[in-house]
């Protein structure tokens, strides 16, 4: 179970569906992209496994822009392309344990922002509710201290089973991953495993 210490707790309620929230139809093997930028992790997971459903959330607009029409070319079933704050749409959009894995590729580092950084905020402990049990999370980074960060925090705070990884060389899942790999820059990766049994404070929690 989560470190039932930690103080700042997620307040779902305060949260109002994002503009034209449309609730998805969520699939029975159901996975979730936060970040996903131009997409093209997202379009090569879903063309790689279609029985794997993805909703794949970019905030950005021009981003969003270029995924979306990409992704309409490929008209792919099994992806969605969302354009929101994944925080309120996943408050929203998606019940307890209905998640399959979650992908975190290359998330904005917040070199002087602790609190933004995900696995600091109370948000995390409501995505690790939405997760089935022995669901896995996928953290990508090429900030050697973003990842020593959230691999302690994955163990001490969050109790979630972890596996470090160097991601490698030849590795080119999305945009900012191929540009740091051509620099020559290690990407490391986490692999955090929901437990069976895990509790949340959030497991009865519906929008
Ligand atoms: C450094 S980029 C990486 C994009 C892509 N995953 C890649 O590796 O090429 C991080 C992306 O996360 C998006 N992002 C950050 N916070 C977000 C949020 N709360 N909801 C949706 N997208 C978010 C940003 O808009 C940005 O496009």
């Amino acid at each position: 179970m989560m470190n039932p210490t930690k103080e700042r707790v997620f307040k779902p309620e305060k949260l109002f569906a994002p503009r034209n929230f449309k609730a998805p139809k969520l699939k029975s093997t159901q996975f979730l992209e936060i970040g996903a930028g131009k997409g093209m992790h997202a379009m090569k997971f879903a063309e790689a496994n279609p029985q794997k459903h993805l909703i794949a959330v970019e905030r950005t607009r021009a981003k969003f822009d270029v995924f979306a029409s990409r992704a309409k070319d490929l008209s792919l079933e099994n992806l969605s392309a969302v354009h929101a704050d994944a925080i309120p749409w996943v408050v929203h959009g998606f019940p307890p344990k209905s998640l399959d894995g979650v992908f975190l590729l290359y998330p904005n580092p917040e070199p002087k922002n602790a609190s933004q950084r995900w696995l600091n905020m109370p948000f995390f402990e409501f995505l690790l509710s939405r997760m089935k049990p022995k669901a896995t999370l996928v953290l990508a980074t090429n900030i050697k201290e973003y990842v020593d960060e959230a691999e302690v925090l994955a163990r001490k705070d969050w109790a979630l089973n972890v596996k470090r990884i160097e991601v490698s060389k030849d590795s080119a899942r999305t945009h900012f991953e191929v540009k740091y790999l051509a620099r020559g820059e290690v990407c490391y990766q986490l692999n955090l495993e929901k437990p069976a049994g895990y509790q949340t404070r959030f497991d009865d929690w519906f929008a």
